[in-house]
C-alpha cells in the first residue's frame, strides 16, 4: 500500500496562535483546527467521529486518571485532552486522538504540523479522493 499524496497547507505564523486557543482554517474544503500547547501543535479535522460536532469548539484541559478504589483521584493530561462540546468524549491529542479510558475506538483525526526558521506554521493533509464524475459512468453504461 502507497502512503497517500499530500498537500502541504500553509496555516499562519507561530506569533498568530495563542497558547491552547485553536485557530479554525479551510483548507481544501475542511475545517482544521489548530493549536499549540506547551511548544507542541497539533492540527485536527474539525469534525468529532462520534456524530459529527464540530469538536474544535470544545474545551482542550486534562482529565482525571484511573484510581483505584480508595485513592486519591489524580488529575493528568492537561492540555492535551480535547472535549467534545456536544456528549463530552475526551480525546488524547498526544495519543494520536485516541478517546480516553473507554472502548469507544473512534479518534479524532491529526494532521502532521510543521513549523519552519521563519515560524511559519503548516500542516500536512492527505490528497482528497476526486469523486468519480457521473457522466463518465453513464457514458460508460452506454458504450456497452
Ligand atoms: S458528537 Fe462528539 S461526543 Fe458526540
Amino acid at each position: 500500500v502507497t502512503a497517500p499524496e499530500t498537500i502541504t497547507h500553509h496555516v499562519g505564523h507561530a506569533d498568530d496562535f495563542v497558547e491552547g486557543e485553536f485557530r479554525i482554517v479551510e483548507r481544501d474544503g475542511r475545517s482544521v483546527g489548530v493549536v499549540r500547547v506547551d511548544g507542541t501543535y497539533y492540527a485536527v479535522l474539525n469534525v468529532c467521529p462520534h456524530a459529527m460536532a464540530p469538536i474544535c469548539a470544545g474545551k482542550l484541559r486534562g482529565t482525571s486518571l484511573p484510581s483505584q478504589p480508595g485513592e486519591e483521584p489524580q488529575f493528568g493530561l492537561q492540555g492535551r485532552i480535547l472535549v467534545c462540546p456536544w456528549h463530552h468524549y475526551e480525546f488524547d491529542l498526544g495519543r494520536n486522538g485516541r478517546a480516553v479510558f473507554t472502548d469507544y475506538r473512534a479518534r479524532v483525526r491529526l494532521f502532521a504540523v510543521h513549523v519552519d526558521d521563519d515560524g511559519q506554521v503548516s500542516v500536512e493533509m492527505p490528497k482528497r479522493a476526486q469523486p468519480a464524475a457521473r457522466g463518465a459512468r453513464v457514458a460508460d453504461g452506454a458504450a456497452s
